[in-house]
């Protein structure tokens, strides 16, 4: 399943792009959130014949059918109105925060979490409000109610928490009553590995605005497949849609094409790519937990990452130099709004994660 990407041109395995300076002989890339899994051959066979036909030009196709079929599949409410195709997630969070938030209004977002969340805040001109995470979780009494928006990344990169529908609901109810609209990133709610599927908050809260795609469930980032918003309000829908419309940021016809063929006809190699990450989980906790105690580390319930605070006892510059020796290239926390803490992506041959760990136990 896993193969090796090394001179496939891929940004990963491109020493001068990988974070830190490693300068081993033989470094082992365990950064960038693809998988080392070629994506399945139906969305190869569907993207080769729509280019081999006549479809140029501007074509209109359908993703509304695909998207309710996996999230039915992925045993999650199916949602009952169209989807708004975008060119990518975090284009919807930049345009869902121009439409639905004023300049200087105030955004929560929960940290640490996935950087270009942060920057659109900033982008946008308006203020961030840190939420921090207790274990995974957030309070209701950690929540802001002058906000105007709550930016959620669901489940959380880097650290693969999933809230229970529960916390979904305290926090939805506690939007609804301060007029606060959420906006949720859910790139990686298709590898659950907990008790329950992720469910979209868009079928919790019909004002809320979540983002999704097939692009990490499907490792289909370089075509990339089409993204999509769903809103079950209709008003908002469409303000959103006109958005994306006026913006040109609705998603490519062959981004559809390779969208549809994952969600319609993906489902095997999904489930195999899932129980491969699961062992790649356990495997990895195994040796996670032979580290030295003050390492802390967690995988969550969600995605294909392990969150490790490797500076506990060091400060964070040696950190960064015992790695680069080690040759171990992680994604730093800095862009989590955690330094110290380090993200590894699971997603590889499980040789190299072995080869991985027995580098940091020898350096740390
Ligand atoms: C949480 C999260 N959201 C969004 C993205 C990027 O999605 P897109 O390229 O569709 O904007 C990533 C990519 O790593 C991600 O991890």
């Amino acid at each position: 399943m896993f193969v090796d990407r090394r001179n496939s041109g891929a940004e990963k395995f491109d020493r001068k792009r990988a974070p830190g300076n490693c300068q081993h002989e033989d470094p082992l890339y365990l950064w960038l959130a693809d998988l080392d899994v070629p994506p399945p051959s139906c969305v190869h066979k569907a993207v080769a014949e729509f280019l081999a036909s006549d479809a140029f030009g501007y074509v209109e196709t359908d993703i509304g059918a695909a998207v309710s079929h996996w999230y039915a599949k992925r045993g999650t409410l199916a949602p009952s109105f169209t989807p708004v195709p975008l060119c990518s997630v975090i284009a919807g969070v930049h345009t869902a925060i121009s439409i639905f938030s004023k300049p200087a209004d105030s955004i929560m977002v929960f940290t640490p979490t996935y950087g270009p969340l942060i920057d659109a805040i900033r982008i946008a001109g308006r203020i961030p409000l840190y939420v921090p995470l207790q274990a995974g979780r957030p309070t209701i009494e950690s929540l802001y109610p002058s906000a105007s928006m709550l930016l959620v990344c669901h489940p959380n990169n880097p650290d693969g928490s999933q809230f229970s529908e529960e916390t979904q609901r305290q926090i939805a109810r506690f939007c609804q009553q301060h007029d606060i609209t959420v906006v949720s990133d859910e790139a990686h709610a298709d590898f659950t590995f907990g008790e329950s599927p992720v469910m979209p908050w868009a079928a919790l809260d019909a004002d809320a605005i979540s983002l999704a795609s097939p692009v990490k469930g499907f490792n289909l980032a370089a075509i990339p497949a089409a993204s999509y918003a769903l809103i079950a309000n209709q008003t908002k829908r469409e303000m959103f849609a006109d958005a994306v419309k006026k913006r040109h940021l609705s998603a490519s016809a062959v981004s559809r094409v390779a969208l549809n063929a994952a969600y319609q006809q993906g489902g095997d190699w999904f489930t195999d790519v899932q129980h491969c990450l699961h062992k790649n989980r356990v495997l990895s906790e195994q040796l996670a937990s032979k580290l030295p105690g003050k390492i802390t580390w967690s995988t969550g319930t969600a995605g294909f990452f392990m969150w490790l605070n490797l500076a506990a006892g060091l400060s964070v510059n040696d950190t960064h130099a015992r790695l680069d020796r080690a040759g171990v290239v992680l994604s730093p926390g800095e862009s989590f709004g955690a330094p110290g803490w380090f993200r590894m992506n699971l997603a590889s041959h499980p040789e190299v994660l072995k080869e991985a760990f027995s580098r940091l136990l020898k350096s740390f």
